[in-house]
């Protein structure tokens, strides 16, 4: 798939179809986050593939999401800081939440081209996923990414912001780019 289309027509999906997904091409799609640029090549992000249907109800309880509760299934992604946090002390906690980002969103294109539907759930309580998923302390739970197809089709897409409200050029704020110098000048 063409990676403009693959950006610009992934969307959230809450209502998913009885179908089973191939569970390769999700393994396809956490693979596409290896990928992902990360601070000193630390790699930080873990993922958790459910199928479990009683485990799958615990993460929709700690989510307070039933929607989770249809798919069947769901990727937990976790982050493992320790040696990013070593290497840049404060500055990398933010680095660990900004390349797992990063990672989603080559997951999230990958399950676009594979013609799956996920939502990114980021509202749920910590500790109800870690003990539904024996998660150990150390470790941050960052997303739960319930996958299936998507069941409506025809959905109207969100409107999405207008790039003149988020690009500058030289300062910010500055909304004008100076025209291009003339040869010579
Ligand atoms: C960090 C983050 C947390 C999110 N948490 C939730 C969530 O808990 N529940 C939910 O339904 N959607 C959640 N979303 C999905 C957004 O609501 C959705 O991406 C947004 O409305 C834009 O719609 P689109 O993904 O279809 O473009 C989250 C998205 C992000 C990036």
């Amino acid at each position: 798939m063409e990676l403009n289309k693959a950006i610009q027509n992934r969307h959230s999906t809450k209502r998913f179809k009885d179908k089973k997904p191939d569970w390769r091409d999700i393994i396809e799609c956490i693979d596409a986050t290896r990928y992902a640029p990360m601070a000193g090549n630390n790699f930080t992000p873990q993922f958790i593939l459910v199928d479990d249907e009683k485990i799958i109800q615990k993460l929709a309880e700690a989510a307070q999401q039933n929607f989770i509760s249809e798919a069947k299934y769901v990727v937990v992604v976790c982050s493992n800081p320790s040696r990013t946090l070593n290497a840049y002390e404060e500055r990398g906690e933010m680095y660990v939440k900004q390349q797992v980002g990063a990672s989603i969103q080559n997951f999230l294109l990958k399950i676009e081209e594979a013609g799956l539907s996920t939502c990114w759930v980021g509202e749920f309580v910590d500790e109800q996923v870690k003990r539904a998923l024996k998660i150990p302390a150390k470790i941050y739970v960052e997303a739960i990414l319930p996958v299936g197809y998507d069941l409506d089709k025809k959905r109207e897409k969100k409107p999405k912001i207008d790039i003149d409200r988020i690009l500058y050029f030289n300062k910010y704020d500055n909304k004008k780019m100076r025209p291009p110098r003339k040869l010579g000048d």
